[in-house]
């Protein structure tokens, strides 16, 4: 892996403070000039990744969905005719082979939808389980470092591009549920606003996807007891229409909410105090 622009110097750590220039408009990826375009979707077998797939797909672009559940991403790429690669994203070659497999297909990438994803599964009390917890840290915030390590060049040669990455609202607000799983999508919204800024004078856009909890295969039991608590579940197409309001957004290093009810727009972060001098 190379550091190129990453290295955590002082300089490095202080060269977003000083304002940003305009994003470059060299390949901005809007959801009227989906035609032609390359796109690769970590988790796109099922779920958030299958709903945006298919919304990208209707607009004409070509698809890589990338899975380790083959039987589903091979499924929905017969069905979009899309390409279906097995990636572990938690394997930094499972992502860089990926974005191969997307630029030999079909030539170039413009989009990236890292946005596999896992509940851990324990806490840290006695149920703490260190496999767990190294397999939740490995797909969900390795999983996005490893996805956007491997694409950036790619997205450079194409002369820019857009990455989305999908956090939660869990990376905004604490789940004593799974506090591990709050703790990497915490990660995700971090490095989102952080990458989003150091790759936007090079023409990347990078932007953070926070659903509130939505109805896919990933709540699990936790479907019943939200069900019961009467607590409102999203439809897929409220968080793919995100998706696509995200793309359609001037901005960058933002994470947009997802919540049943409420327009969803980038969440506002409270400006953190500066130094007094
Ligand atoms: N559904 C929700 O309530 C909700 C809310 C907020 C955020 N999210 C996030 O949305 C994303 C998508 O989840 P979903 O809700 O569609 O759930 P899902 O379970 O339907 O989809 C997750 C996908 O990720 C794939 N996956 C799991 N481990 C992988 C790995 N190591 N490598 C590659 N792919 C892997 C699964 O096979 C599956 O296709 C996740 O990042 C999740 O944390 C979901």
């Amino acid at each position: 892996m190379t550091t190129e622009n990453t290295g955590n110097t002082g300089a490095g750590l202080l060269s977003g403070l000083g304002g940003q220039s305009p994003v470059e408009a060299a390949n901005v990826v809007r959801s009227d000039r989906l035609e032609g375009r390359v796109a690769l979707i970590t988790g796109g077998g099922n779920g958030i990744g299958a709903g945006v797939a298919r919304r990208l797909a209707e607009g004409g672009a070509r698809l890589v969905l990338a899975d380790i559940d083959d039987a589903a991403g091979e499924k929905l790429a017969d069905e979009l005719d899309a390409t279906y690669v097995h990636c572990d994203v938690s394997r930094p070659e499972d992502n860089e082979a990926a974005v191969a497999t997307a630029v030999e297909r079909y030539g170039r990438l413009d989009l990236v939808f890292l946005n596999a994803g896992i509940t851990s599964g324990c806490g840290l009390g006695e149920d703490f389980d260190i496999r767990r917890y190294r397999l939740a840290m490995g797909v969900n915030l390795d999983g996005v470092v490893f996805g956007a390590h491997a694409a950036i060049p790619a997205l450079l040669a194409a002369g820019g591009g857009t990455i989305v990455a999908t956090a939660s609202m869990a990376g905004i607000v604490g789940i004593p549920s799974d506090p591990i799983y709050a703790a990497n999508k915490h990660a995700v919204v971090g490095l989102v606003r952080s990458l989003g800024q150091d790759l936007q004078p090079r023409g990347i856009r990078v932007q953070g996807l926070c659903p509130s909890f939505a109805d896919t295969a990933i709540l699990g039991e936790g479907r019943e007891t939200l069900q019961q608590l009467g607590f409102p579940i999203l439809e897929v197409s409220a968080v793919v229409e995100t998706f696509v309001q995200l793309l359609d957004s001037e901005g960058t290093g933002e994470c947009w909410f997802v919540i049943p009810g409420r327009e969803s727009q980038p969440f506002s972060f409270r400006r953190a105090p500066g130094p007094r001098v």
